[in-house]
């Protein structure tokens, strides 16, 4: 493995009092180059407990950027608003900087790695001057873990340092686990707004003009310039654990993916982890923390994680899960205690909320928070706000960041360095027709083929056209590190080597009727798909031959407490429309041939067979009238 230091210049390096824990060579020679290029006023080396903790947040308040919560209500939180133009992440400023452009594929931004060097190496000369360095050392994943893995983060901003205490294991034993030459993946982070000798600083500050979220994917670098907020400035979170981590993946036969992890318990006790793909903004937070409607009693769902899964084949043949977070970076606005109590539990305390409004009270507030919104108050951006202002109160991708230990639903395994073994996986977007309420792929290929044409319409968590499809394979578009069609047959390559590798099942809680009305309860009722696919995963339980796969009949499910839906809703929301899907499949092909270069074969022949399959008039046609 290359690391990082490969410029055209040798790069000078300061002089720095070094800790005496850190004897890690390679580690002490990129911090001195970094010092001596980023030029901060201070180094910090971050210790990760919880004194450190409580100086940087009252830092953060005494300069502006962080309001103290009222202790009673919210105790030991805080909020943070950002700058109106960093509120998301920015793919068009995101790029994957591998030696060949080949390999970054199609789907990713790719500058040649010298030049985008060189273009760094101007931004971060002097970028940190006026600032402290923070020295941010972190594990993903439990620390030792054979599955986990260390980064270690350079950044001139204390809220990072703050939310990355949270966000994963961060702090001092991290070193013991590095040793003198363990492996780290560097990533730098500068806000880009150095400061002048006696310049005030800002709340909030960035560098609206030079945004620049860059991997290095042969060196396992990661640089971010411009952007304090969220996946651009955590970097621990999309770019290590998704985009690097995925060419790790790759090369050592693993894999890395946007994916929430979940235990469901039955009443005899009998547990089935599954895990689960959704694109941005499809309520994956709230799938990972679903409580079980009435009906289900003796039934628990549990959570590992919410976002990111990196997942090993173990000695036993099956394949198994870590979490690589430590905390949830969840979207505020619409979670309230129907939507997701668990949430609402975890975010009582010790939280860090961003972009959402302050009540008169000194308690934060979002839309869909509560049915009624409070009379009076401060919206996101510092201003004052009533519910007939005309705008949201709160930014539609503001966000609470929360140790994932406070979650009532957290699994007792969730920090089992073994992981957790995965029975089935499940993939589904946001789709407000077409794409049916569940069905199982026939075998892995199948599962591999709807997992990467899967389809979603657009949010706010990226910049983009709110409502437009986008093809989102696996949910990685954003995430994937190298070329998509090379992570297809990554993909590919453990269905032909895992023995009996887990179930692939599609969903989509989003299908809307002609006047715009969801056709499914969804939330706590997704209960009632994950029991099937559960079943399935475990026993093969009943399902009906149709094809896309196999999928539930009325009868299949347990409609117990669910009140007033009906055999008719639920056959609306299974349809499977002939002349709609060969359309779907037709659109298939635009990924296709973008990705042409190194698309599998298996790809093309999952397609053919598809609309072999959905000519004739079979008898599956009529069991959903
Ligand atoms: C996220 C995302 O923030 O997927 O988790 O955008
Ligand atoms: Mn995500």
């Amino acid at each position: 493995m290359v690391q990082q230091s490969h410029t055209d210049t040798v790069r000078e390096k300061a002089n720095i009092d070094f800790p005496p824990y850190i004897q890690h060579q390679r580690l002490r020679e990129w911090v001195a180059e970094m010092v001596a290029l980023c030029k901060p006023d201070n180094v910090h080396w971050c210790d990760g407990s919880q004194e450190e903790y409580d100086d940087l947040c009252n830092l953060l308040v005494e300069n502006g950027t962080f309001i103290k919560l009222n202790e009673n209500l919210r105790p030991n939180s805080f909020l943070a608003r950002s700058d109106p133009s960093d509120v998301a992440r920015m793919e068009d400023r995101t790029f994957i900087c591998s030696l060949s452009r080949t390999e970054a594929g199609p789907t990713n931004n790719w500058v040649e790695p010298r030049e985008m060097h060189r273009t760094l190496d101007v931004l971060f000369d002097g970028c940190m001057r006026g600032r402290t360095m923070y020295i941010i050392p972190f594990s993903m994943g439990p620390l030792g873990s054979h599955i986990s893995y260390i980064g270690v983060e350079l950044s001139d901003s204390a809220y990072v340092a703050v939310n990355m205490r949270i966000m994963t294991r961060m702090g001092r034993p991290v070193y013991d686990v590095l040793g003198e030459d363990g492996p780290f993946v560097p990533c730098v982070h500068s806000v880009g707004m150095p400061l002048a000798p006696g310049q005030a600083d800002i709340p909030w500050p960035s560098n609206p003009n030079n945004r620049y979220i860059v991997h290095f994917p042969e060196e396992r670098g990661i640089w971010s310039y411009g952007s304090g907020y969220g996946g651009n400035a955590l970097l621990g979170k999309k770019c290590f654990a998704l985009r690097i981590a995925s060419n790790i993946a790759h090369d050592e036969g693993w894999l890395a993916e946007h994916m929430a992890l979940v235990g469901v318990e039955a009443p005899d006790g009998e547990k089935t982890y599954v895990a689960a793909a959704f694109p941005s903004a499809c309520g994956k937070t709230n799938f990972a923390m679903l409580i079980p409607p009435a009906g289900f009693e003796g039934w628990k769902v549990t959570t590992v994680g919410d976002d990111i899964a990196w997942i090993k084949l173990g000695e036993d043949g099956q394949l198994h899960a870590i979490n690589p977070e430590a905390g949830f970076f969840g979207v505020a606005p619409g979670t309230n205690f129907k939507t997701n109590p668990n949430a609402m539990e975890t975010i009582r305390q010790n939280t860090i909320f961003t972009n959402v409004a302050l009540t008169p009270e000194g308690d934060v507030w979002w839309e869909g928070m509560t049915d009624t919104p409070p009379a009076n108050l401060i919206d996101w951006q510092g201003q004052p706000w009533t519910p007939d202002s005309g705008r949201k109160s709160s930014h539609p991708n503001a966000r609470f960041t929360a140790p994932a230990s406070q979650c009532p639903s957290i699994d007792p395994e969730w920090e089992n360095p073994e992981g957790v073994p995965i029975k089935a996986f499940i993939f589904g977007g946001r789709r407000s027709s077409v794409a049916p309420l569940v069905f199982q792929a026939f075998n892995w290929a199948y599962g591999v083929y709807f997992a990467a044409t899967m389809g979603s319409e657009m949010t706010a968590a990226a910049a983009g056209k709110i409502g437009e499809v986008r093809r989102d394979p696996f949910a990685m578009l954003p995430f994937c590190g190298y070329h998509m069609a090379s992570y297809f047959n990554h993909w590919l390559q453990f269905g032909r080597y895992v023995p009996n590798p887990p179930r692939i099942f599609l969903v989509n809680w989003f299908r809307k009727d002609e006047n715009g009305k969801f056709l499914w309860p969804g939330f706590g009722d997704n209960m009632r798909v994950l029991q099937w696919i559960v079943s399935r995963a475990r026993t093969r339980a009943a399902g009906l031959e149709t094809p896309l796969g196999r999928t539930p009949l009325y009868e299949d499910l347990n409609w117990e407490g669910l009140e007033g839906y009906t055999k008719q809703d639920f056959n609306r929301a299974m349809n499977i429309d002939k002349e709609l899907w060969k359309n779907e499949i037709l659109s298939h092909e635009e990924l296709f041939i973008k990705l042409y270069d190194r698309l599998p074969k298996e790809m093309v022949a999952v397609r053919e067979l598809l609309l072999s399959s959905l000519w004739g008039e079979p008898e599956w046609l009529d069991r959903y009238e």
